[in-house]
């Protein structure tokens, strides 16, 4: 029987090379944090493992070696404060993404009325729509998720399970299997947002880590170079169609392609139409109003 911190250690020891290519940034308090989320608790310093706890640690170190994104080995993503469910099927929640929940939480505080209708496309986990409702407790809002992956749409319901208590009874979510917004209501929504798939697949592939390429779903990062642009025309016009007037739509973009989809974005009847950079100074948002 050993002690947490010493077979960590020993571990993190003998492969820092390999984890540190699969894992850039990982050290040793990370590993057992995952480890912590890994087996739904935690064990207090100097501890002997349980036989169970012995087990469970080889066959975490298991899929270390294997490469395994930390948060499919624990099936546990954070984003905003929160715990989400994840596994294979959808995006792993990236920090990144909360500066468009922050930017969405903000927008909904302008909006009067006594309910809110908030759209999303590409719900994945659900961890932007589901913040969303959760930071906006006082609001009443009727939010519906569209997912082009049923396996994904699986993962968002569990996390709407997870999460209930966190949304008021007042607000209501669905979720249903859309390519973006086909056949939705015209003149619906107060505001669309959208972390949707936007590395172009021939491209792009070079920039994205290879444990990203291995293990996340492409269908929730890759666009064929061929078809990006008609890609988000359609996107734009659906969006144009399903925005009240003067509804807002928020969408987490690639740093590269940003500038084009603001000057396809410019050909429609939308206004206030804008990039907004990320903390590291990066484009990361494209905001515009429906006229
Ligand atoms: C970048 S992921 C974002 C997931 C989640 N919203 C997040 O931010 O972590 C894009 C999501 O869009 C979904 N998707 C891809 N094409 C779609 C389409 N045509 N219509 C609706 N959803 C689509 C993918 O399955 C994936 O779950």
């Amino acid at each position: 029987m050993q002690t947490l911190d010493k077979l960590i250690g020993q571990f993190f020891n003998h492969n820092e090379e390999s984890l540190l290519n699969n894992y850039p940034g990982i050290n040793k308090n990370i590993l057992q944090e995952s480890f912590f989320d890994f087996l739904g608790y935690e064990i207090g310093p100097g501890c002997l493992l349980s036989y169970s706890e012995s087990e469970k640690s080889t066959k975490y170190f298991n899929e270390l070696q294997k490469g395994v994104p930390l948060s499919y080995i624990t099936n546990v993503g954070h984003f905003y404060g929160r715990e989400f469910f994840v596994n294979e099927s959808v995006l792993i929640p990236r920090f990144e993404t909360e500066g468009l929940v922050e930017l969405a939480v903000e927008h909904i505080k302008t909006i009067s009325g006594p309910r809110i209708n908030v759209g999303e496309i590409g719900v994945g986990s659900g961890c932007i729509g589901l913040t969303i409702l959760s930071e906006c407790f006082d609001r009443s809002i009727d939010f519906r998720g569209g997912e082009i992956s049923e396996s994904a749409l699986m993962v968002a319901r569990k996390n709407y399970q997870k999460l209930n208590f966190c949304i008021p009874d007042s607000s209501s979510v669905t979720f249903l299997v859309n390519d973006r917004l086909e056949g939705e209501d015209e003149c619906h929504y107060d505001l669309i947002v959208s972390n949707p798939p936007y590395i172009k697949k021939d491209q792009d592939e070079n920039l994205v880590h290879h444990q990203v390429r291995e293990f996340e779903p492409a269908l929730a990062l890759f666009i064929e170079d061929g078809v990006y642009e008609s890609w988000f025309v359609e996107l734009f016009s659906q969006i144009e169609r399903c925005l009240k007037p003067d509804g807002k739509f928020l969408m987490e973009g690639h740093e590269n392609h940003l500038v084009r989809l603001k000057e396809i974005a410019s050909e429609f009847s939308f206004k206030e139409i804008e990039i907004i950079k990320d903390l590291s100074s990066r484009d990361r948002v494209l905001s515009f109003r429906k006229s």
